[in-house]
């Protein structure tokens, strides 16, 4: 729509107002320049059912409960500190996902759906850094439900009826034991994200819907988000076995002596965070980012927009524009170390703001320090320890789209034959 009727424009759908932006100077001040004019969020009847009217962080208006709950999220969450805390983990379980696939005999001819392993690896990921607990397996009761909550919450979300403490009944047993040692006045170390979050809401700065409103948060932002990317990368890797052979290269040239890949030698593997980056780019996994508001009637490009218009920033198309990107339907994560090599995904400082998969400005993702690490290692070490291939009879992995307002997603997951690389 944006080739018809240009970089804004304004769709009246009913009372309610639409804009959309496409251009990197629209998107600056959307985000940046005017970022506290647009830095609210929309309502709506599902937002609010989920939100309870906006308790949460992801989906509340930029207010002083928005600052403070981002507040209480980065410091259990968003820093160097959680980075280097957990690293060992999200490694742990990453390896146990190699092992996994290195023995089963299946995978190794006929190949798997790799989603449903890596779901749960993230999942274990998350929960260990939230609650310190981890599910067993993929058939572990708790974690069937919380997969299936996950993609019941849109068909939920319609119901008027709905109880949001019976909706995520999974999130009690976490949390009870948490909740009940608190308000007994014990003192316990702090040792996951969770205990950091119950100690503000000890001190009164938040409500214990608060509390599951932020679990609910990172349910939703940080693990469906992360798992699409990783299988756009693995079914592009597929496709691309020349980029699986230069990341390999790279790695045995630059980690000697089978020094292990680790998140602090990954800024040494340029090529592989260029990978990450084209994946990122050519399946930018939340292509319209979260919709943004305007809370008064504010200017944008020279035209009057009306208070509360809800603002979608089109970064798949800043991303793909060919006007701006050079052949952007190929996947060539050399752009990145080329022509493209000072383009960054990054949420603030100096920004391109043709790539923004995160988002850019006070309403960007705080996600980003955890994310693009844990991509990095899961790549690596399924490159490292596999050659990845398209089922037998098949050419090419699909890669076609689905994808609504608020993910773009691989249609089919993909089936990968994972044949273990025998080091000499
Ligand atoms: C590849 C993975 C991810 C992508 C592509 C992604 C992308 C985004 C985008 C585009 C936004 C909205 C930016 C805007 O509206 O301007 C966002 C917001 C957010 N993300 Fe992420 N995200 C990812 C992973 C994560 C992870 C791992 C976490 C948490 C552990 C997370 C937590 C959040 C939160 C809390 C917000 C809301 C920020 C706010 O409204 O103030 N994300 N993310």
């Amino acid at each position: 729509m944006s080739q018809t009727y240009g970089s804004i424009f304004l769709l009246k759908l009913g009372t309610k107002n639409i804009v959309a932006v496409s251009d990197p100077d629209l998107a600056n001040q959307v985000l940046h320049t005017q970022g506290v004019e647009f830095g609210s969020r929309p309502r709506n009847v599902v937002f609010d059912i989920f939100t309870g009217n906006g308790q949460d962080m992801v989906f509340t208006i930029y207010s002083d409960h928005w600052r403070k709950m981002r507040r209480i999220m980065t410091l259990p969450f968003f820093t160097n500190k959680v980075v280097h805390q957990y690293n060992d983990m999200w490694e742990e379980e990453m390896d146990l996902v190699v092992d996994d696939l290195k023995n089963n005999e299946k995978v190794k001819e006929e190949g798997m759906v790799i989603r449903r392993r890596l779901q749960l690896m993230l999942y274990n990921i998350m929960y260990r850094m939230m609650f310190d607990a981890k599910f067993e397996s993929q058939e572990d009761p708790l974690f069937i439900e919380a997969t299936r909550f996950n993609s019941e919450r849109s068909r939920l979300a319609q119901s008027f009826e709905y109880n949001y403490g019976d909706f995520i009944p999974l999130l009690r047993p976490f949390l009870r034991g948490k909740i009940m040692a608190a308000n007994g006045g014990e003192k316990k170390k702090i040792c996951c994200a969770i205990d950091h979050i119950i100690d503000a809401q000890m001190k009164g700065e938040i409500t214990e819907e608060n509390v599951l409103y932020i679990v609910e948060n990172i349910n939703v932002a940080a693990i469906e988000t992360t798992l699409w990317s990783m299988e756009w990368a693995i079914a592009e890797l597929v496709n691309h076995p020349t980029v699986q052979c230069k990341i390999r290269d790279e790695i045995s040239t630059v980690l000697q002596d089978n020094e292990s890949i680790t998140e602090s030698n990954l800024h040494k593997l340029p090529y592989l965070q260029a990978t990450v980056k084209e994946t990122l780019r050519l399946h930018t996994p939340i292509p319209l980012l979260v919709p943004h508001m305007n809370l008064e009637e504010a200017k944008l490009g020279g035209y009057t927009i009306p208070k509360e218009s809800k603002v979608v920033v089109n970064a798949w198309w800043l991303a793909n524009n060919p006007a701006w990107w050079e052949n952007p339907n190929e996947f060539r994560p050399e752009r990145f170390l080329e022509e493209e090599r000072k383009t960054d995904a990054i949420t603030g400082g100096k920004v391109d703001f043709r790539y923004l998969p995160f988002g850019m400005g006070r309403r960007s993702c705080p996600g980003i320090i955890l994310a693009m690490p844990i991509l990095g290692l899961v790549i690596a070490k399924l490159v490292s320890n596999f050659e990845m291939l398209p089922p037998p009879g098949v050419e090419k992995i699909d890669v076609s789209e689905k994808g609504g307002q608020f993910s773009l997603h691989i249609a089919n997951h993909s089936t990968v034959v994972f044949k273990p690389i025998v080091r000499s």
